[in-house]
């Protein structure tokens, strides 16, 4: 690297994890009244992995980190920084990350624990890239992972959001480039909107409650997430191509450059409008929302370790990322892999 080169961050390893469980829409159907075709024609989900009991969000995030790990060949005691990404943690605090910092056995490293659901992928990123950029840290593990199954309404109440989630992890390490030959992360691209909170969240458990865990609540199902459907649908069409217009646009680049997006995979429907917004051939659009369902954070990550394992993206590919979810949030990467 030359001397007064600012490093980018490249990704030297990727992994995946899903729970062995299949849950197929046939399976949905005995639950709750719903149909195979809806679910299909609707979201493009034909099957999704769900946890057995005692497995926790962080059991699957150490799965997917310990095969990024493995991937990249590196000794885990080298990773001098983690970053962990959910909305489903195994506890209302602490966090995920330093859970999976003990159960992988890491140093005392700082555990940075992110919140922005569909988007925290690329929220923890930017994060994770600012801290390479600047120097801080050499090689970091970030992991997003989501264990929704247990806590989906899986009456018909709930049929909206039950049949659209499912679980899983996916990691990458996170190193600064050894040369100044383009390779990276080219930039990202952060965004919210508070006013949409109620759109698409989990209500209860509240710190404005006094007691927080209240029976009334439970009985109502208002600690079970709930969306506002069409809403979500509508921005989050809206939101991915406008942030990836973003990002082409800081850097110089056209839709014609890319060669794969990764959108959030919430829904093929939406994955379809994106493409369509964006004007992008369909066939440089990673989808696999049909075996997994919509793994908030980790959808992304889950994406691209399947691509980049299965020969999909090569060395020198512009790759596109972009995300929408609960927050609202939303954002964009571009990364020259
Ligand atoms: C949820 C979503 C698939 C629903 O599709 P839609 O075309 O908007 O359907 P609607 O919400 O208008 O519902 C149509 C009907 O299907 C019903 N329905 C909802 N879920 C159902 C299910 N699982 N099975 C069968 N019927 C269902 C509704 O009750 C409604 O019935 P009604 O007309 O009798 O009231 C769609 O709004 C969507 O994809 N939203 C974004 C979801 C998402 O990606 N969330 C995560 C963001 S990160």
């Amino acid at each position: 690297m030359k001397m007064n080169m600012t490093p980018r961050t490249i990704v030297t390893g990727t992994g995946h994890y899903v729970p062995p469980r299949v849950v197929t829409n046939q399976d949905l159907e005995k639950l709750m009244d719903t149909s195979d075709e809806w679910i299909v024609e609707r979201s493009g989900i034909h099957e999704r992995h769900h946890v057995d009991g005692g497995v926790g969000t962080s059991d699957l995030a150490v799965e997917a980190s310990k095969r990024a790990i493995a991937d990249a060949g590196i000794d885990p005691a080298t990773i001098d920084f983690l970053v962990a990404a959910t909305l489903s943690p195994d506890h209302y605090f602490p966090g995920i990350g330093v859970l999976i910092q003990a159960k992988l056995g890491l140093g005392t490293i700082g555990a940075l624990d992110v919140r922005n659901q569909c988007s925290g992928f690329i929220y923890a990123l930017s994060a994770a890239d600012q801290f390479i950029r600047a120097g801080t840290y050499k090689r970091i593990l970030l992991v997003a992972a989501e264990v929704q199954s247990t806590n989906l309404d899986f009456s018909d109440r709930g049929r909206d959001m039950s049949v659209l989630f499912g679980d899983g992890a996916g990691a990458v390490i996170l190193e600064p480039s050894p040369e100044d030959d383009g390779r990276g992360v080219l930039s990202t691209h952060l965004f919210s909107d508070g006013r949409f909170a109620s759109h698409l969240w989990m209500e209860k458990p509240s710190s404005k409650d006094s007691p927080t865990f209240q029976p009334p609540f439970f009985d109502e199902g208002r600690f079970f997430p709930k969306m506002e459907g069409r809403n979500v649908f509508v921005n989050a069409c809206q939101r991915m191509p406008e942030s990836v217009r973003a990002a082409l646009e800081r850097n110089g680049l056209t839709i014609d450059d890319v060669d794969h997006l990764i959108p959030h995979q919430a829904n093929d429907r939406i994955s379809m409008m994106v493409a369509k917004g964006l004007k992008i051939p369909v066939e440089k659009v990673i989808r696999n929302i049909d075996r997994f369902g919509n793994t908030t954070a980790a959808s992304i990550p889950i994406a691209l370790d399947e691509a980049v394992k299965g020969g999909r993206i090569k060395r020198g590919d512009l790759v596109a990322l972009t995300a929408f979810g609960s927050g609202y949030t939303w954002a964009s990467a571009l990364v020259r892999w």
